[in-house]
């Protein structure tokens, strides 16, 4: 494959809203030489990026020394050899170099499938240096210009990012649905659905810190993802570490996370999964978050009306698309279904932004299902987050849909949640979890009697009901409300909750006719 007519390819803003195949965009030099010596994190120095000519092309970086060190930037298709080697880490979302055994020369390859993902290139640790020291030293002026160049390179795209996601966007963000497209539908996104595991026999170079979470299956821990030689550069993730007998959790998670269809900004970020056989644990690397669990934030800090738009639309944003069986570009995905969603399973993030996690009891619904599949998938979640067809295992198993419904009723607890700590809506009391103290653990029996018989919800102080504000009264309110309905079929969608919330954010508090006025417009096209 050569690069002809492709170097002038950009990425194209273009959104349609229908069906399409979407190609990878790779750093795509062929070949360049480089200092890299296969140690730490080399960046390619491929300023070049492309539109992979066939969509199920994925992006390829090699490093190799036969005297000069290469390194070669591609797009290639994984269902064929690459250099004789196939490729089977290609759903990684960041490039692990994993070096090739019984070659002739130094040689290491990886492949992964996200933008231009095959730059930096993370080598394992303890591989020998391959380039005498004086060499180094020659190249440092030249390292300092690309380091250079680079940082003004991500500057300019954050910068353009920024402008580029107006806050109002509904739905589609031109970023994400960027890229090019073929009119060829992918029918269905099982390709995107492969192994994601580390398949490295080494290891990524990860530094343990401190635990920052427990959940059922796993814990937690912020850890130093190494970058270099030195203990100053890494990155920070987050390590869910799986004991052995945990492996079905494991797995669990990891095969929904590795869809890619499923990345989105408001769902954690995952980077691998690693099967740590000598510890006998079982990792996922996602990113860190330094904000917590929106449990944990709600608890420390009382928020104002736009804190509220931004944690609440971004919950119903993720939850929109977990949902969702088309992506907001159009690509087909495999709806999801998270069946633990409570404020401890959001994580928020540096811009007060939330980002769904813990897919440990989540469940892809395909549409090949049987009814049987699904009844086994059993009553699972938080009791005091379950919504009553749930607590009394009444869910209709025969509609998918009504696995989106309780998720969406576990969903307007936490959005209960966050408005319980917003200032600009009235008094604010001491963070309390839905349904009582935070330390009451609230089993199954006590919420059927509480959430089914007596009808209880979390209550909506007066302050709320009597708000001047529409935005409050008939917005918020009236959507916590809905979302809550004991009859699943009542409640709205979570793609009607983002709607909602892309109209209030703009609507500063206001009892203005006019702002009244839009939003009665809204209501009448917008998931009624
Ligand atoms: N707790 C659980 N997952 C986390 C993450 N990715 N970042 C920060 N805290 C977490």
């Amino acid at each position: 494959m050569t690069i002809t007519g492709r170097m002038n390819q950009f990425r194209y803003y273009i959104c349609l809203s229908v069906s399409f195949r979407l190609a990878q965009l790779c750093r795509f030099c062929d070949i360049e030489s480089t200092a890299c010596n296969a140690t730490g994190v080399c960046e390619s120095l491929c300023n070049i990026s492309s539109i992979c000519e066939n969509p199920n092309e994925v992006c390829v970086s090699a490093w190799r020394n036969k005297g000069n060190p290469i390194i070669e930037t591609v797009c290639h298709n994984p269902a064929l050899p690459f250099h004789g080697q196939y490729l089977t880490d290609y759903n990684n979302s960041v490039c692990l170099m994993k070096q090739v055994k019984g070659m002739e020369e130094d040689f290491y390859i990886c492949s992964c499938s996200q933008e231009e993902c095959n730059d930096p290139l993370f080598f394992p640790d303890g591989v020998e240096r391959n380039l005498p020291p004086v060499l180094l030293v020659s190249l440092v002026p030249a390292l300092i210009a690309v380091v250079v160049l680079l940082s003004a390179f991500y500057c300019y795209r954050l910068f353009r990012q920024q402008n580029l996601k107006a806050p109002k966007t509904k739905g589609i963000d031109s970023e994400t649905c960027a890229i090019i497209m073929s009119d060829d539908d992918r029918s269905d996104s099982s390709s995107a659905n492969a192994n994601s595991l580390n398949h490295n026999t080494e290891l990524l170079p990860i530094q343990l810190d401190v635990i920052v979470g427990k959940g059922r299956f796993a814990e937690v821990y912020r850890a130093k993802l190494k970058q270099g030689a030195t203990d100053e550069s890494f990155q920070m993730v987050a390590v869910k570490i799986f004991p052995y007998d945990e492996y079905a959790s494991w797995k669990t998670e990891w095969e929904i996370f590795s869809d890619a269809e499923l990345r989105h900004e408001n769902v954690l970020q995952f980077l691998t999964a690693e099967d740590r056989k000598a510890e006998r644990r079982y990792w996922l690397i996602t990113a860190y978050h330094e904000r917590g669990n929106l449990q944990e934030f709600l608890t420390q800090h009382v928020i104002g009306w736009d804190e509220l738009c931004r944690l609440g639309g971004s919950l119903a944003r993720g939850v929109a698309h977990l949902h969702a069986d088309r992506t907001s570009c159009g690509r087909a995905k495999v709806a999801i279904v998270h069946r633990d969603l409570k404020s401890v399973n959001v994580l928020v993030k540096s811009d007060l932004s939330c980002c769904l996690c813990d897919f440990g009891l989540s469940l892809r619904l395909h549409n090949s299902m049987s009814p049987e599949e699904l009844a086994n998938s059993g009553q699972v979640g938080t009791a005091r987050y379950m919504a009553p067809e749930v607590l009394e295992s009444r869910l209709d198993l025969e509609n998918i849909e009504s696995f989106k419904q309780a998720d969406v009723y576990s969903m307007a607890l936490v959005l209960w949640e966050i408005m319980s700590r917003c200032n600009a809506i009235g008094d604010v009391r001491e963070y309390e979890p839905p349904f009582g103290k935070l330390k009451d653990h609230l089993c199954v029996e006590s919420m059927k009697d509480d959430v089914i018989r007596d009808r209880l919800r979390p209550e909506i102080p007066a302050s709320w009901t009597n708000h001047t504000s529409p935005g409050v009264v008939v917005l918020c309110l009236s959507t916590i409300e809905e979302c809550w309905d004991h009859d699943p079929e009542a409640r709205v969608t979570a793609q009607c909750v983002v709607e909602r919330f892309g109209e209030i954010s703009s609507a500063v508090i206001s009892t203005e006719p006019k702002m009244i006025w839009i939003i009665e417009m809204k209501y009448e096209f917008c998931c009624f």
